[in-house]
Order: C-alpha cells, then structure tokens, then sequence
C-alpha cells in the first residue's frame, strides 16, 4: 500500500460544486492541501494548476471535455490528471489526448449526500501510469470505499442500464405522478412497501440538480437511443393493455420473467432482493 498520508497539492476544478465539496472534505481533512478552481478562477489558473501534483476534473459534463483541454495548458508532465464525470470514454479520451501525464477516469457511484466512501463504490478506468494514482485508490479503499475497474468503454454501456434508462423511467414516474396531480402523502398513508420504496427513489432522482438528471440522459447517443427502445416497450406493452390483450401481456410478462430469474438474479443477493420485491 502506498503512503497515502503524505499531504499533497490538489487542485479540484469544479470544487464549489456539489461532489466537488465532497472531495474537497474528504482530502483535506486527511491533510491534504486543496485548492478550487472554479469558473471565475481561470485568471489563477497556472498558479492552480501548475502547483498541483493531482488535479481532478468535477464540472458538468457538458462541461468536461472543454475544461479538460483548457486545463491542460497548464499542467506539468508530472501532474496526474483524473476526473469523475459521470461518463467515461469521451472524458478519458480528452485528458489521454490533452495531457502527456499520468491519466485516470473515476466514477463516484454515488450523489454528495453521502458522508463517506464507506460502502460506496467508485469505478475506475485506467488512462496512464496507474501507479502514480495507487495512493488515492488506497485512500478510497482505506476509507471503505469499493473500487471496481473496466476500461471506459464498458463504463459506458453498462450506465446506459445502470443510470440513463433508470433515470428516464424514474422521470416518467414523477413527471406521470404530477400530471395526474397524485396525492402521494394520502397514497403513501395506505400504501405497500415496494411502493414506499419506489416513491423514494423517485424522490431522489428529483432531489437532484435537473441539469445533471438531463446531461445523464443525453450524454451520448448510445444512451438516447436505448431510451427511444425503453419508450417503444412502455408503448408496445400499453397498446396491449388498451387492447385488453390478457394472454400477449402473459406472454411478455414471461418472456422477462424467465430473462429476470434464470439470466440475472444469479447472486444471492439479487435473489433475496427480487424476493423482498416480490412482496407487493
Ligand atoms: N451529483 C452527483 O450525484 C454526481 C455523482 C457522480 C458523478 N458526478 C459527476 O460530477 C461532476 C460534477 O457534478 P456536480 O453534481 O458536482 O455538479 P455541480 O454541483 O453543478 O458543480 C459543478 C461545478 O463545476 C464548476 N464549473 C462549471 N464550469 C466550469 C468551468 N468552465 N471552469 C471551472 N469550473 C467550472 C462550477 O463552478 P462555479 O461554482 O465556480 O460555477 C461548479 O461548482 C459531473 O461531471 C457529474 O457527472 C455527479
């Protein structure tokens, strides 16, 4: 394990936002000296940038790539460059592009609201020279943090899954539940636990800033695409319903069903939480 208790010069461009706070807390309270550059700091940028022996990329995603390469003017070849954009090929693409030092994508899986890394997880993808970022992966794992590597290629199709459909169908939710103008507190009052749950995770989508909620969605075109197929299904499957169509919505019900049970609740884990949700 590498010292990772030697205080060091970070800068975090971006770090008055909202993970930007986060990071900026959880390195220096273990001593490390962190600086923000923000949008108004550029006039500052070479002292910012240029001292830093780490600096991390945490501004929009719209954002990144034009930050990326407007930062790495100022970067000494000894500098190592990371950003936690919420995508990963175009990001780490930039920076391999832009900078000639050590390079690493990062994806926090988790919102500012956490108070730690404990149990959290935060997917790596290797840029260049690795070993000098061995001390901040430690310092994650140090913390209970969960690391998991892919190359950013794979990042991005499985958050296509993971967070632009989920999103998309968590927005349909809220945006169905204010059209109908729900009385969700009333609803909640006799409500099952799974919809508790589903009504709080709803929630959190829209505790969010709607920039991001919207940048995820739009981020590349993979993930716009396989939105258009998630709409197309909540279609398909409500023409049946107008239909009256019992036995083709069993057919699809099984269909997913054994796609769910057989292919992708292989983990225990899984199971017992499709089992929890089977409890209507
Ligand atoms: N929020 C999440 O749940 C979450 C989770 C994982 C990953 N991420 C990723 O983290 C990144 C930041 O997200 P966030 O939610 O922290 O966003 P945020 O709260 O909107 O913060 C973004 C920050 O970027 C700064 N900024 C914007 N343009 C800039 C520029 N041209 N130069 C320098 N700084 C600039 C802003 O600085 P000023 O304050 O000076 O305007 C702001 O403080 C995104 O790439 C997102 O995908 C977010």
């Amino acid at each position: 394990m590498t010292n990772f208790n030697r205080s060091r010069k970070i800068t975090i461009i971006g770090g008055r936002g909202r993970m930007g706070q986060f990071f900026t807390q959880q390195l220096s309270t273990a001593g490390h000296q962190v600086s923000t550059l923000g949008n108004q700091d550029w006039d500052r940028a070479s002292q910012l940038l240029g001292e830093a022996e780490l600096v991390i990329v945490s501004v929009p995603i719209e954002r990144t790539v034009a930050v990326i390469e407007r930062a790495a003017k100022y970067l000494l070849p000894t500098t190592a460059l990371a950003d936690i954009t919420s995508i990963k090929a175009q990001p780490v693409q930039a920076m391999l592009a832009n900078h000639a030092g050590a390079v690493m994508g990062l994806h926090p899986m988790f919102g500012p609201s956490v108070k730690s890394f404990a149990g959290q997880k935060v997917v790596i993808c290797s840029g260049r020279n690795d070993e000098i970022f061995q001390w901040l992966l430690d310092f994650i794992a140090d913390r209970g943090g969960e690391l998991i590597s892919c190359t950013p290629e794979e990042h991005d199709r499985i958050m296509v899954t993971i967070q632009a459909t989920r999103h998309f169908s968590r927005f349909c939710c809220g945006a169905f539940l204010s059209a109908e103008n729900t009385d969700i507190d009333r609803s909640l009052l006799m409500s099952t636990p799974s919809y508790r749950q589903e009504i709080e995770i709803v929630n959190r989508l829209f505790a969010q800033n709607p920039a991001l909620c919207v940048d995820i969605m739009l981020a590349t075109e993979e993930r716009c695409e396989a939105i258009a197929r998630l709409a197309q299904t909540y279609s398909r499957l409500a023409e049946l319903i107008l239909q009256k169509d019992r036995s083709a919505l069993i057919r699809e019900f099984e269909i997913a069903q054994s796609f769910l049970t057989q292919e992708n609740l292989a983990s225990t884990k899984q199971k017992e939480y499709a089992i929890a949700a089977t409890q209507l």
